[in-house]
């Protein structure tokens, strides 16, 4: 019954986002409501990582981005902090494989070298490999903070033109876009945001300017296939909507 649910939805869907970015929360208030451990709504929330991300394939999204870090996190309590980095440790060991077996290349934007160095290592490796034959793309977003990111891309400019190697009255938004942690990604056409809350929370601001944005009061634990399939959903009627008299996306 869910199954076939799920197909329908599936199936109906014409216009379907290349790149979906997710703010994956409500983990805490899962795990509240559920009378857990704060952590264990983040371990719940991994396997919604999953879900989605076999979602996603199956639709036919080729980049996923996930907010997973914050650079705000960072002042979370230390318990939790190591949680959530021994559960990426643990993801990359458990999972690399189903990632590299489904054709999933791993991308990492933030400041990595500001994470352990052991879960460093795993990802790296796991990025690695996953970069010689792919066909989809999970971006995770770690120690992430999209001002920082932009702020970085001036400097990097800035230095550019410093060194006589850019004119500073050749700089657009073309410029910018390409000092971006990762350049060649395409904007994300979705984004989504779980839990209810109406914000940005420094998320990807430059290059959501054109994406639709779809909030549900779900909490992530709770957010599977199903809820991906009506987000896109979602997204395909807003298109539609439009029909014939919008080609060119969101402008
Ligand atoms: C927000 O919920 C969620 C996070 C800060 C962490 C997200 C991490 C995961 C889903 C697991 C690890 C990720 C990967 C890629 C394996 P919150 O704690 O802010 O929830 P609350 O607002 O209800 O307190």
């Amino acid at each position: 019954m869910m199954k076939s649910s799920i197909g329908n939805l599936k199936s109906s869907i014409d216009n379907v986002p290349e790149h979906v970015a997710i703010i994956m929360d409500g983990n805490g208030r899962w795990a509240k409501q559920h009378g857990l451990p704060r952590l264990k709504g983040h371990e719940e929330g991994t396997q919604s990582v999953r879900a989605v991300l076999r979602a996603a394939r199956q639709a036919g999204v080729k980049y996923l981005t996930i907010y997973a870090f914050s650079t705000e996190n960072w002042i979370r309590p230390k318990d939790e902090v190591e949680g959530l980095m021994k559960l990426l440790a643990r993801f990359a060991d458990r999972y690399g494989d189903e990632l590299l077996e489904n054709k999933v290349r791993l991308l990492v934007m933030g400041q990595f070298e500001r994470l352990p160095s052991s879960v460093q290592k795993k990802l790296s490796k796991l990025m690695e490999k996953s970069a010689k034959d792919y066909e989809y793309t999970l971006i995770v977003a770690l120690s992430y903070g999209s001002r920082t990111e932009i702020a970085d891309a001036a400097k990097a400019i800035a230095r550019e033109a410093a060194a006589g190697e850019l004119d500073p009255e050749s700089v657009d938004e073309e410029t910018i876009a390409k000092h971006l942690y990762l350049p060649d990604v395409p904007d994300p056409d979705l984004m989504i945001r779980t839990s209810g809350e109406l914000r940005l929370s420094n998320f990807l601001l430059w290059q959501l300017s054109y994406a639709e944005l779809y909030v549900t009061d779900t909490f992530w634990p709770d957010f599977r296939e199903k809820e991906f399939f009506q987000a896109l959903d979602a997204f395909d009627q807003r298109g539609r909507r439009y029909g014939g008299i919008v080609t060119q996306k969101g402008r």
